[in-house]
C-alpha cells in the first residue's frame, strides 16, 4: 500500500470505529463490555477480571484527539468519570491499562491538577501489590504470580514516581521490570504468560499461564505486551536495559509472524488443528504489537532497524483493515476488529471483538494517520 492509500484506508478504518462506538454506547449506556459473543457487545458471561474500562473510553479521547470533535470529548469525560473511583481499585493489576488511555490524555489536554492527583494516587494504588519477597508486582489471581501483562501497567508506577519524584515507587517499579526480564522473557525474546514464586523465601518455582496453551509456551498477546510495555518504560526511564527487552520481544515476534501478518494466538499452538485451540488468530495481539512497534521504531538507533520495525507494524496494520479482520462488510457485527481472543479455556471471547483489541487497534491507526497529517 502506498502512503497516501494508507492514510485513506486508515482514515476509513477509523471513521467506521467511530460509528461502531458511537452505536454501542447508545445501544447500552454506561456498559463496560470486554468482549463479543457472536459478534454482539452485550455478555451476561463472567469478566474473569474488570480491567477494560479504559479502552472504551480511550477510544473516545483517540477520537477527539483525531477529529477535534466536542461530542467525542463530552463522551469521553464521561465514561472516564465512570472509572475515576478505580484509582483506588487493590483488587487488580490494571490500573494502567485503566488510566493511561483515559486520565492521561485528559489532563494533558487541560493541565488540571484534580486529574493528575488521579494518576499519581492510582500509580500508589498499583504499587502497592509489590511482594518484597521475589520482587515483582502480583497478578491479580494470587501473591505467589507475576503475570506479563503487568508490564503494560507498571508505566503509571514510573509516571507517578516521576511526577512526585519518589524513589521509593521508581525503584520497585524497576524491581518489577528486571524480575519480570529475567523469569518471564527467554533469551530467545519470547514470553512466558505467568511466573510462580515461593512466598516464603520469593524464589522463582516456574513458568506457567492461564490464557496461552502452556507454561513453555509463547502466548502471543503476552509478547504483544511485553514488546510494548517495555518501550513504554523505556520512553519513562531511559534505561537502555529495558529498550534491550522490548527489542528482543520484537525480534522474536517479527521473525515468527505467519506469512498473512496476523499472529495466531499462540505462536505454539499447532496450526494443522482446527480452532479454538489449534489454528485460531488473535487480532487483538496484532493491533497492541502493531502500536508498540510504531513507538519502537521511534526509540531505537539504527535507521534500518527502525524501519524494519515500522514496516512491521504498517504491514499488520494493512491486514487488520481488510475484510476478513475489520467488521465494516460483515452486517451485523458490533465490534470493530473481528477474530480475537480472551481466554481459550474459559471459552470468552474466542473468535470475537475484545474491547483491547479495539483500542489499540484505533490507537495504532491513528498514530500513522495523526503523523502524516
Ligand atoms: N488479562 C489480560 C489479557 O487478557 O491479555
Amino acid at each position: 500500500m502506498t502512503a497516501a492509500d494508507r492514510q485513506t484506508t486508515y482514515t476509513h478504518a477509523l471513521e467506521f470505529a467511530e460509528t461502531q462506538v458511537a452505536a454501542l454506547i447508545e445501544k447500552h449506556p454506561d456498559f463496560f463490555p470486554i468482549y463479543t459473543v457472536g459478534g454482539r457487545w452485550h455478555h451476561e458471561g463472567e469478566l474473569w477480571t474488570d480491567w477494560t474500562g479504559g479502552f472504551l473510553a480511550g477510544m473516545m479521547w483517540q477520537f477527539h484527539l483525531r477529529t477535534q470533535d466536542p461530542q467525542w470529548r463530552a463522551r469521553a469525560e464521561h465514561y472516564s468519570k465512570l472509572l475515576e473511583h478505580r484509582q483506588h481499585d487493590r483488587d487488580v493489576h490494571d490500573l494502567g491499562f485503566i488510566f493511561l488511555s483515559t486520565y492521561k490524555p485528559w489532563f494533558e489536554l487541560t493541565g488540571d491538577e484534580h486529574l493528575h492527583g488521579v494518576l499519581i494516587q492510582a500509580g500508589r494504588t498499583l504499587a502497592m501489590r509489590f511482594q518484597e519477597k521475589g520482587r515483582y508486582l502480583r497478578s491479580f489471581v494470587a501473591p505467589e504470580s507475576l503475570f506479563i501483562d503487568i508490564m503494560m501497567n507498571v508505566p503509571i508506577i514510573f509516571y507517578a514516581a516521576r511526577e512526585t519524584n519518589d524513589d521509593a515507587l521508581r525503584t520497585l517499579a524497576t524491581a518489577h521490570c528486571r524480575t519480570t526480564r529475567d523469569y518471564l522473557v527467554r533469551p530467545d525474546g519470547s514470553t512466558a504468560h505467568e511466573g510462580r514464586f515461593n512466598l516464603e523465601t520469593g524464589e522463582f518455582l516456574e513458568q506457567t499461564t492461564h490464557q496461552g496453551l502452556a507454561g513453555d509456551s509463547r502466548w502471543a498477546r503476552g509478547l504483544a505486551w511485553s514488546l510494548y510495555g517495555y518501550s513504554k518504560v523505556y520512553a519513562l526511564t531511559g534505561e537502555q536495559e529495558f529498550l534491550d527487552v522490548a527489542c528482543r520481544n520484537a525480534d522474536f515476534w517479527a521473525a515468527n509472524l505467519p506469512a498473512d501478518r496476523v499472529p495466531y494466538w499462540d505462536f505454539d499452538a499447532d496450526i494443522s488443528q482446527p480452532a479454538p485451540w489449534g489454528a485460531q488468530k488473535d487480532s487483538s495481539a496484532g493491533a497492541i504489537a502493531a502500536s508498540g512497534l510504531l513507538d519502537l521504531a521511534q526509540q531505537v538507533a539504527p535507521p534500518e532497524l527502525a524501519a524494519h520495525y515500522r514496516e512491521t507494524a504498517l504491514a499488520m496494520l494493512d491486514a487488520l483493515v481488510a475484510p476478513e479482520y475489520l467488521a465494516s462488510e460483515t452486517p451485523g457485527w458490533e465490534g470493530i476488529l473481528k477474530h480475537g481472543v480472551y481466554h481459550t479455556k474459559k471459552e470468552l471471547g474466542v473468535d470475537e471483538s475484545v474491547m483491547w483489541g479495539e483500542y489499540f487497534f484505533v490507537e495504532a491507526l491513528s498514530k500513522v494517520v495523526n503523523a502524516a497529517r
